[in-house]
C-alpha cells in the first residue's frame, strides 16, 4: 500500500468485478441502441477504459473537461467547459461517465449543459457516490459504490494531480491534504 493511504476502502478486486457488473447491465439496458460514452477528464479515465471494454454494443468515445477543485478538497459550485466534446451529440443516446458524485454541482451543470444540445437520452455512471455531499438536485442512473464522507483516491481520482495510477481506492492520509493546504 502507498505510505500516505491511511486504508484501502475499496480492493481492486472488488471494483473491477463491480466494473464488469455496471457493463453488463448497460449492456442489457441499451440493447439495439448506438451509446456515446462521454468521459469526464481526468478522473474517470480509468474507469472509462475498464467500464467500456465491458460494454457489448456500438460504441463512440468522447471527452469533456471541466474546471474542478484544483488542489483543494471543496467544490468550487463554479463550472466551466475547459475541453468540449469533439461530435454532434443531437438524436444519440448519450452515457455520462464520471469517477465521483459528490456535491452534484458538477454533473448537474454538464447534465444541462449537453440536454440543451437535443441528445435521444442522458445517463450518468458514476463509479462513486458519496451522497452525503449532495447540494445539486441529481441522482446517478448507474453507481459502482456509495462511500461515506472521505477524501478518496486512486483508481483515477487524484489529490493534487497524484494517486490516479493506483489501482485500488483508498483514503488519504489527512496530514497530506492539511500539508497541500
Ligand atoms: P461535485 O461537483 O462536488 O460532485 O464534484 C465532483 C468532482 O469532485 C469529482 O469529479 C472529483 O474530481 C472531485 N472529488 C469529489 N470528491 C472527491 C474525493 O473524495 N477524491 C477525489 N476527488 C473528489
Ligand atoms: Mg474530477
Amino acid at each position: 500500500m502507498h505510505n500516505d493511504i491511511a486504508r484501502v476502502l475499496i480492493e481492486t478486486s472488488d471494483i473491477q468485478k463491480r466494473v464488469a457488473e455496471l457493463g453488463a447491465q448497460i449492456t442489457g439496458d441499451y440493447r439495439g441502441r448506438d451509446v456515446v460514452a462521454v468521459g469526464i477528464l481526468k478522473g474517470s479515465i480509468i474507469f472509462y477504459a475498464d467500464l467500456t471494454r465491458h460494454i457489448d454494443l456500438p460504441l463512440t468515445m468522447d471527452f469533456m473537461s471541466i474546471s474542478s477543485y484544483g488542489n483543494s478538497r471543496k467544490s468550487s459550485g463554479v463550472v466551466q467547459i475547459r475541453k468540449d466534446l469533439d461530435h454532434n451529440i443531437m438524436g444519440k443516446h448519450v452515457l455520462l461517465i464520471e469517477d465521483i458524485l459528490d456535491s452534484g454541482q458538477t454533473l448537474s451543470f454538464l447534465s444541462e449543459v449537453l440536454a440543451t444540445r437535443e441528445p435521444a437520452s442522458i445517463r450518468i455512471c458514476t463509479l462513486l457516490d458519496k451522497p452525503v455531499q449532495r447540494v445539486a438536485d441529481i441522482q446517478p442512473d448507474y453507481r459502482g459504490f456509495i462511500i461515506p464522507d472521505e477524501f478518496v483516491v486512486g483508481y483515477g481520482l487524484d489529490h493534487a494531480e497524484r494517486y490516479r495510477n493506483l489501482s485500488y481506492i483508498g483514503v488519504l492520509k489527512p496530514k497530506v491534504y492539511e500539508q497541500a493546504n
